[in-house]
């Protein structure tokens, strides 16, 4: 803060004042101005008096500042390659895109303590990310000590979620082993995202497709098959619902996926489901590509047909979905990336996964609420409200109340932009999204009473974003049971740790 700001600051009531937008959270549009203070919301309303900082909102939509959920960055994948994105790239990229928050994932590979890879993702994070962070683990490895020191630990420094993988033979994890980490995210209070694709059906398909010359990046979308896909939730459900833990299936890409969710809520079950944009933009007939250009389409679930991108956005419409993420997982189109196993390589040998941090939330703004598919009010739920309230954040992030972070996406629904790879701020060379147009753009995005973007520029240093403690998820509300046998008054008293 400079000298002169800093008196001025001190005559003035407020550090920032936003007039004259139109204020949306989950339930409610209204037009105020919002005051901010040491990088909190603390009023509210009309004629709140002076600040040392004052932004026009007039003709804008004021909402939360979006939190990103499902986004892999400055991590290494099964095989070791790394993302083209580390912190700083990454969280720039996702600050442009309207977001004040990210929770990539820390990956545990086999053989590594959760405390080694807690300790390097805070070292890659801290140092470099603009916004503020947390992290999910990926458990590959639930070794006794992982499962019953490391994991509790790790939840109780405000890690409250974990992915784990029912594919890629160097991440999958067993029914056995499945459930013994449900059993620790029920009784400390966390949520197990889950990768659901049945990892023998793929295998078949690809050995299949690829011993028939059918190897080019466009046959990944056939070597997985939707029913791949039904069968993994369909048992990841089942195993959850046996012990009642609460689970969130993500990148969900099919309709009979989603029915599969939809029911297990209807009946009773403590699940999630999340979706991405890729599944609701794209399909697997853009993969059909000279060369092997296919290949930055490759990702997992695959691309499907365009009646599923249809089936998928009526599966957001109707809330079979709380949760919308990027799932931005960055390749470069090179021997660094999609091509690390050679110019000409077979479809299982690619990298698998999409750029689309920045593009998450102006896809969904354009074609969502400004196409009248959903309301404003959604578009905040699944932006950044019903990410706050699953993933344990929502004592300071996710809505424009007194009293929480000033984490703030100003919006202009009458900016109109063209997508190019050239205008994203990811360390890539390419988008899935190239010739698009979209209207509504966030032009100002505010961390904590900072201001992040303005203009087109970035107004941060490196390092600016905090690491953010999770409180455990909160199920209250949410129906659920134990399977019979599970409970001691039917089971002669054995007591299953639950
Ligand atoms: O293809 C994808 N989605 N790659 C990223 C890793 C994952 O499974 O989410
Ligand atoms: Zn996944
Ligand atoms: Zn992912």
């Amino acid at each position: 803060m400079g000298a002169r700001y800093a008196a001025y600051r001190k005559m003035s009531k407020y550090d920032l004042k936003i007039t004259g937008g139109m204020v949306a959270n989950l339930s409610e549009t209204f037009e105020a101005d919002i005051a901010v203070c040491d990088g909190r919301i603390v009023a509210i309303g009309k004629d709140l008096g002076d600040a040392g900082r004052v932004i026009d909102a007039s003709g804008k939509y004021v909402l939360p500042g979006g939190i990103e959920a499902h986004c892999h960055i400055e991590q290494e994948s099964s095989s070791g390659l790394m993302t083209s994105d580390d912190y700083y790239s990454g969280s720039v990229s996702a600050a442009f895109g309207g977001n004040t928050c990210i929770v990539p994932f820390a990956a545990q590979h086999r053989g590594q303590t959760l405390k080694s890879v807690l300790e390097l993702y805070h070292g890659r994070a801290g140092p470099k990310s603009v916004i503020d962070y947390s992290f999910h683990l990926i458990l590959s490895d639930p070794t006794d000590d992982v499962l019953h020191r490391e994991l509790p630990l790790a939840i109780e420094q405000g890690i409250t979620s974990f992915k784990v993988y029912m594919t890629y033979d160097r991440l999958i994890v067993d029914d056995t082993q499945m459930l013994d980490i449900l059993a620790v995210a029920k009784k400390h209070g966390a949520l197990t995202m889950i990768h659901a694709e049945n990892n023998a059906m793929i295998k078949w398909m690809s050995d299949k497709l690829v011993d028939s010359g059918h190897g080019a990046p466009k046959y990944h979308a056939l070597s997985h098959p939707r029913t791949a896909e039904s069968e993994a939730i369909n048992r990841a459900i089942a195993l959850a619902g046996f012990i009642d833990a609460p689970i969130l299936i993500v990148h969900v890409s099919t309709e009979a996926g989603a029915r599969i969710i939809a029911q297990a809520r209807y009946d009773g079950r403590k699940v999630f489901g999340e979706t991405c944009p890729q599944y609701m933009f794209l399909n697997a007939e853009q993969m059909d590509l000279p060369g092997m250009h296919g290949a930055k389409l490759c990702c997992s679930p695959p691309l499907r047909d365009r009646a599923s991108q249809e089936e998928i956005w009526r599966c957001l419409q109707n809330g079979t979905f709380q949760v919308y993420s990027s799932d931005h997982a960055p390749y470069k189109f090179d021997e660094t990336g999609k091509l690390h196993a050679g110019p000409d390589a077979e479809f299982p040998k690619i990298a698998n996964g999409l750029p689309g941090i920045e593009m998450r939330l102006p896809l969904l703004f354009s074609e969502g609420f400004m196409k009248g598919r959903i309301t404003l009010n959604h578009f905040v739920a699944l932006a950044a409200t019903n990410v706050s309230k699953i993933y344990g954040l929502e004592h300071c992030k996710g809505s424009i109340t007194e009293g929480k972070d000033a984490d703030i996406a100003i919006w202009d629904p009458e900016e109109i932009r063209t997508v190019t790879a050239g205008d994203i701020h990811d360390n890539m060379e390419y988008t899935p999204y190239e010739g698009m147009h979209i209207t509504g753009w966030p032009v100002t995005v505010i961390q904590r009473g900072n201001v992040v973007v303005e203009s087109n520029e970035l107004m941060v240093d490196r390092g600016a974003g905090e690491f953010v403690r999770r409180r455990t998820i909160d199920c209250t509300g949410m129906p659920g049971r134990l399977a019979p046998e599970l409970d001691p008054a039917k089971n002669f008293g054995v007591d299953f740790n639950l």
